[in-house]
């Protein structure tokens, strides 16, 4: 396992040897061979922005809905004719198709009988459907948004410079903090909320399915989503347990005009460093990987404060990195998405024992690690 991020496919040798030196005077056919596959390598990471500008570009045509629409599997003709993109730009739409199906967003299968190539959609293009209830392509859009990776192409000036203590190089750079300028920007406001909405309605799902999270919830009457921004997460536990309050609990301009049922769910406006509404189960979901230590371990506090003693359950929806460890789909994300954090708001995923040491912090005396979430994990956080 790397001793750096826990992560069992990354693996750093320890040796008090730099690695072996290449002579550029003399190259043989063996180190030819290396030096091409290290230009390479550099080639692949100085270019796989282009996968994320290819997915953009595929979404912003709504490519997957046209192959929708189109009935059955499209040809590059009838897929050029059915978006709205200039005649003579039929073959860089083969270019784009060529990357996405490389990337697995779709696939190619031969017409009958003619053989002709057709583009159908794969799975991972099916969650890019405007009318999937499953549609991630806010959330694409919303971490391709050029005033979030406006922020990655400075990390050397924030490394370098003298920053606060929670100074992102988001900050660094907009002259405010990401959710300042979240709730100053009410387009922006909207994106960021449906983007995180759209994660919750695949997790809700997965996670009131799930016999784990059945068994931390049976019997219990109260739930409080801490920084459940627009409720999807809760309106869906609400439903699938209507004995139980659910409170939606997030910042004043997220949860302003939102309405609960009715019945059993409320929305509750506030900051979690001040104080969270009381109930027998807390639930935060991938609302402490873009804050520091000391305010996560603030809010932990906060949290026990909320909780009774005796049967109180704080979960906790975050990555843990390495686990699981055997998926390096799972690991490449948890990095990728451990510097976005790092670039958009200071924050990192966390390994097992960071999140030990917070929790023991905050006052808490154990927790249990459940990774059933594809990269995250159920955290189970116990007060006493
Ligand atoms: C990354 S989003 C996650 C939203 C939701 N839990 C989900 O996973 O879909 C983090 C949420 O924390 C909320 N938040 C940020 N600072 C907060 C604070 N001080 N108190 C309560 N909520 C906060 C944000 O408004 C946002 O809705």
């Amino acid at each position: 396992m790397c001793i750096y991020c826990s992560i069992n496919s990354c693996i750093i040798v320890i040796t008090n040897k730099w690695a072996k030196k290449m002579d550029p005077n003399t190259i043989s056919n063996e180190n030819s061979k290396e030096l091409l596959d290290a230009l390479t390598h550099i080639w692949n990471h100085t270019f796989s922005f282009l996968n994320s500008m290819a997915l953009k570009c595929a979404i912003q045509l709504e490519i997957p809905d046209a192959i929708q629409k189109h009935g059955k599997p499209i040809t590059l003709k009838e897929l050029a004719n059915s978006l709205s993109i200039h005649p003579n730009k039929t073959h860089s739409l083969y270019q784009l198709m060529r990357l996405l199906v490389h990337s697995n967003f779709f696939i190619i299968k031969k017409s009958t009988p003619n053989q002709e190539e057709t583009y159908d959609l794969t799975l991972n293009s099916q969650l890019l459907l405007k009318n999937h209830p499953f549609n991630q392509s806010p959330f694409a859009i919303l971490e391709m948004d050029p005033i979030i990776t406006e922020s990655a192409h400075h990390l050397d000036e924030w490394f370098k410079n003298e920053n606060d203590e929670d100074e992102s190089p988001f900050h660094m750079i907009q002259g405010k903090k990401i959710y300042e300028h979240i709730s100053s920007e009410l387009k922006f406001n909207d994106l960021f909320n449906e983007a995180m909405s759209c994660d919750s309605r695949i997790i809700s799902k997965v996670l009131v399915n799930s016999s784990e999270f059945k068994g931390l919830v049976e019997g219990v009457e109260s739930l409080v989503d801490v920084g459940g921004g627009d409720g999807t997460m809760g309106k869906a536990i609400a439903e699938a347990y209507p004995e139980m309050q659910c409170i939606v609990f997030d910042l004043p301009h997220v949860v302003n005009g939102l309405q609960g049922n009715g019945r059993n769910l409320t929305y509750v406006g506030g900051r979690m460093f001040d104080a969270i509404p009381h109930a027998q189960v807390i639930l935060i979901k991938w609302a402490f990987h873009n804050w520091s230590d000391e305010n996560v371990i603030k809010a932990l506090k906060r949290c026990k404060e909320a909780l009774p003693n005796k049967g109180g359950k704080l979960i906790i929806i975050e990555m843990v990195m390495g686990i699981p460890s055997d998926n390096v789909n799972y690991s490449n994300a948890q990095l990728l998405i451990d510097m976005q954090m790092l670039s958009a708001s200071r924050g990192k995923e966390r390994t097992e024992q960071q999140w030990k040491s917070l929790f023991l912090d905050a006052g808490f005396r154990d927790y249990n690690i459940l990774p059933i979430l594809g990269p995250r994990s159920i955290i189970q956080v116990f007060p006493a």
